[in-house]
């Protein structure tokens, strides 16, 4: 046997032999390292004439990859072995009491999500879902936004490839398509809300290209403005944690309900702060308006049995207001510290009964 093959056959044992990861990188070191048995025969190839180094140089080359190759496969080896040995025998209780130093935290608009949901449930609400890209019928036309129309280019869409049939998905740039998804699935009567993201191409100090929005849809044979202020007043109440709370309903423009009108609350502006509930400003915090006719007609309700209201939240913005958070931005820029100040402990859970953020 030459020297080669009793240097590999004495190398490989040892590598077999180790039992630890670091008798294993000693064993490694001796053979590959700098001054390894392996790297010295390397060495001699420097010195040798061209017709040994033809013969030495493969045969050397040879068993530094075979020892390499023996090298790694012992590690994955202990590896696993090692695993296997902590899986049998360490154990987390799960039943311990968590330290409260060392929770994650709830990103507000987890928390606000949490708190909007329960406030909806007591009212009799369930919670809907879509999904967040979008067909541009039901983002769009089934929406009462025809292609020519030009609230299309006011919600500054984010569009995909077009498909074979030549349309193109969108993100959907609110939550409105929800209540689509919902008439055309379920029966009336409906009481839904769907909290979501929602995408515009828009970025600035005020406006980030994704945000959340909670949309409402109320549908049954006898619905009024009259629900809808309630709804929106009892909402507004419990939300910002209020007695009572004014409110404006200005005249505006939605395609998909009619009448429309956009929600202010009294507010007072004390230098950066906003106080509700008191004061002589006003600050616009929604959308709504009662379901127009041919929406219903789209999704086959008969406009003169049925009729209802929706109302549009932008999330974030609520987010701001009720715990005075001062930049948007941030809200996305995963700031470990940022959601240690202004995120919630994980184990309270917002409940009307239990109080929602205190
Ligand atoms: N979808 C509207 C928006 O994003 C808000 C809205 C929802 C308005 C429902 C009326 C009814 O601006």
């Amino acid at each position: 046997m030459s020297d080669i093959d009793a240097l590999e056959k004495e190398l490989l044992a040892q590598i077999g032999a180790a039992e630890s990861q670091s008798e294993l990188e000693q064993v490694r070191v001796d053979a590959l390292g700098k001054k390894g048995r392996v790297s010295a025969l390397m060495k001699t190839l420097g010195g040798m004439s061209a017709e040994e180094r033809k013969v030495q140089g493969p045969l050397l080359n040879g068993l530094k990859d075979r020892v390499n190759e023996a090298v790694h496969t012992r590690k994955a080896a202990l590896e696993e072995e090692e695993l296997n040995r902590r899986l049998v025998t360490e154990r987390i209780d799960v039943t311990l009491p968590v330290l409260a130093q060392q929770t994650g935290r709830i990103h507000p608009i987890s928390q606000t999500i949490d708190e909007l949901c329960a406030i909806f449930a007591d009212l009799g609400f369930s919670v809907a879902e879509g999904p967040d890209i979008e067909t541009d019928e039901m983002n769009f036309s089934a929406l009462n936004i025809p292609p020519e129309h030009p609230a299309r280019q006011m919600h500054d869409t984010f569009y995909l490839e077009a498909k074979e049939d030549g349309s193109r998905d969108v993100l959907r740039t609110h939550t409105s398509p929800v209540q689509i998804r919902t008439m055309l699935t379920e029966e009336p009567p409906h009481r839904v809300i769907a909290p979501g993201r929602v995408y515009r191409c828009d970025s600035d100090q005020t406006h980030t290209p994704m945000f959340h929005q909670v949309e409402g849809l109320v549908i049954d044979r006898e619905t009024h403005m009259g629900h809808l202020k309630w709804v929106l007043e009892e909402f507004c109440k419990a939300f910002f944690e209020l007695d009572s709370i004014s409110m404006r309903f200005r005249p505006s423009h939605f395609p998909f309900t009619e009448p429309s009108m956009e929600v202010d609350i009294r507010c007072r502006r004390d230098g950066g702060q906003i106080v509700l509930g008191e004061g002589d400003d006003w600050l616009e915090i929604l959308g709504c308006g009662m379901v127009h006719p041919k929406v219903l007609q789209y999704v086959g309700l008969d406009p003169d049995v049925f009729q209802g209201f929706a109302f549009g939240v932008g999330i974030d913005r609520m987010a701001m207001l009720k715990y005075g958070i001062p930049d948007l931005r941030a809200f996305f820029a995963a700031d470990l510290r940022w959601l240690k100040h202004y995120g919630f402990p994980s184990l309270d859970i917002p409940s009307l009964a239990g109080g929602l953020s205190r």
